[in-house]
């Protein structure tokens, strides 16, 4: 089992600020170490203030973005102009803002229903491991659109259909096979609804035998790195942090 780290920061601010940074940082690095970085962003709320922090000129300016490739980790299936589009989530807080180039931009087309949008997401995404990955989690322990009840989740597939038990209900999500191929994993959890189940994950972890979908995210890198503010850690206390 991958140790997780756990880095805390004192209030959602400070998480926000902290991850842009630590993004923005990491994104360079991989440019300046081998020319390129590819860049799996997260869904959903929480990322949302994050992409807009790393948007702004002083973090969004020491990246080189004609060398960024983005991707994401899943995808509702929905259109890009949906309200509910992690792309579309992801383009106004981020993308919109930065000399990303259009062709690297790799949205999953969620439009295209889940079985062929998996399929042409497969091709897409390639055998490359991901540079690095951004994923949430869910107060039922789900991440990226890996649910605890979505079946196979140790499919030999790099990206599969799945289905949430909340709407959007059919989506897309890359597998736990590319998750733990990519080289770097940030899992990004702020709110007191998500401190039961963080601490139930990290029990999972410590028992080496991890059920829920986040648990099972162990990078064979073993680049593993819990980024979450007081409103979890706060519930964590008794756990070793
Ligand atoms: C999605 C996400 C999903 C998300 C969690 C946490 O498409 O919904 O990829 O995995 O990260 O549901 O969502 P919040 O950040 O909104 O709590």
């Amino acid at each position: 089992m991958v140790e997780p780290d756990i880095r805390c920061h004192a209030d959602v601010s400070a998480l926000v600020d902290a991850v842009a940074r630590i993004i923005a940082e990491r994104i360079a690095q991989r440019v300046r170490e081998r020319g390129s970085c590819r860049l799996a962003l997260a869904g959903g709320g929480t990322p949302r203030p994050i992409y807009e922090r790393l948007a702004q000129a002083d973090l969004a300016g020491t990246i080189d973005w004609a060398r960024v490739q983005v991707f994401w980790g899943d995808e509702r299936c929905v259109g890009p102009d949906n309200e509910t589009s992690n792309y579309r989530m992801a383009y106004t807080a981020l993308l919109a803002h930065v000399p990303v180039t259009e062709t690297n931009v790799h949205r999953i087309e969620g439009e295209r229903g889940p079985a062929a949008a998996a399929r042409r997401y497969a091709k897409t995404l390639g055998d490359q491991p991901l540079d690095l990955l951004l994923l949430g989690m869910g107060s039922d322990g789900h991440t990226a659109s890996l649910f605890p009840g979505t079946p196979d989740l140790a499919t030999a597939e790099r990206v599969i259909p799945t289905r949430s038990p909340v709407a959007p209900v059919d989506r897309v999500s890359i597998s736990l096979r590319a998750i733990n191929g990519a080289r770097e994993v940030y899992l990004l959890v702020s709110g007191a609804d998500k401190a039961e189940r963080l601490a139930e994950v990290l029990q999972q972890i410590e028992s080496g035998e991890p059920t829920l979908p986040a648990a099972r995210v162990q990078p064979r890198s073993g680049l593993l790195y819990w980024l979450i503010d007081a409103t979890v850690a706060q519930y964590l206390a008794p756990l070793k942090l």
